[in-house]
């Protein structure tokens, strides 16, 4: 299934514009949306499952204007699962295992289906051993992955987190990337926002940028990544990598197809790498 933007705005109840006429399709594979505070990631988020209905402009799947009555709300969320920033928004069942069933036994499956989704939600979320505890006695991280894998269990087409790295460790971070990349891997749409475009970079096909209510800069990752002017429009640091490739092109024209090296622990291999092979071309040099 294809979101697609129109003009799309949103206004709180109290007046305040929070979108401004976004128009977007998600089409790609990754999608990173990034933002200062206040400027509409989890407003624009709440959109793409019918959370929220825009005041202004709209909204299509596949193509098709979303529908807000009852029956398409339930079909749009099958394909759609949202995380929400923080998991004691979404957490509510007594216990791990009671929480993440709660999804597919609402959907009607049959018994067996539910116990293999709630299973292999778990597995992919590492929290196998969780299933018996009760929610409210997790750590933040813990509960994290306890929503995330909620929303796995519905077995969605698309799968929208809000800064779903917030407040987890570095291995929390870690697992959380590895675990996103396996399921985009298997088909899942992953559409993320965050406020760190290092973790993005490392992620994401697509940037969004977003700045009060606004699109400010969308495209391939590693142009608007490369691109500081649209990072400063959006007030957001940009990613490092392709700042240090930029500087680094001179030194090493060598680093050639420099879209693959997504992260600063692969630039460093590719540097090593690099060193390694001038080392050896002089001593075969000095050698000869
Ligand atoms: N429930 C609400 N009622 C009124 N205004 C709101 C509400 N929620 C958000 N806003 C306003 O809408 C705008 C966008 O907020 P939103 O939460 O979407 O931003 P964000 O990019 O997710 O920020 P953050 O990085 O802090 O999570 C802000 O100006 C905010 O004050
Ligand atoms: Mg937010």
């Amino acid at each position: 299934m294809i979101l697609s933007l129109h003009d799309m705005g949103y206004r709180y109840a109290d007046g305040g514009t929070a979108l401004a006429g976004i128009t977007l399709t998600l089409a790609a594979r990754r999608i990173a949306l990034l933002g200062s505070n206040g400027a509409g990631k989890t407003t624009l988020l709440l959109h793409l499952n019918g959370s929220l209905r825009p005041s202004s402009g709209g909204l299509c799947l596949d193509g098709v204007p979303a529908r807000y009555d009852r029956a398409a709300l339930r079909a749009w969320r099958q394909k759609v699962a949202l995380v929400l920033q923080d998991p004691d928004d979404q957490l509510f069942a007594a216990t791990v295992a009671e929480d993440v069933s709660f999804g597919p036994t609402n959907l009607g499956l049959v018994e067996a289906e539910i116990r293999s989704r709630v299973d292999t939600a778990l597995a992919d979320m590492d929290i196998t051993d969780l299933r018996a505890r009760a929610t409210h006695a997790l750590s933040f991280g813990q509960r994290k992955r306890v929503a995330i894998a909620g929303a796995l269990a519905m077995d969605p087409e698309i799968l929208v987190l809000d800064e779903p790295s917030a407040g987890l460790d570095s291995s929390g971070t870690e697992h959380l990337l590895r675990t996103l990349e396996r399921l985009a891997g298997r088909g899942v749409q992953i559409v993320f926002s965050t406020h760190d475009a290092d973790l993005a970079y490392r992620f994401a096909d697509v940037f969004v940028l977003l700045r009060a209510g606004e699109v400010v800069g969308q495209g391939a990752a590693e142009i608007v990544g490369a691109n500081a002017q649209a990072f400063e429009r959006a007030q957001v640091a940009p990613p490092l990598v392709p700042q240090l490739l930029q500087r680094l092109a001179t030194p090493y024209p060598e680093l050639g197809d420099a879209k693959a090296i997504r992260s600063p622990a692969a630039l460093l291999e590719q540097l090593k790498e690099l060193e390694l092979t001038a080392n050896n071309a002089a001593r075969i040099r000095a050698g000869s």
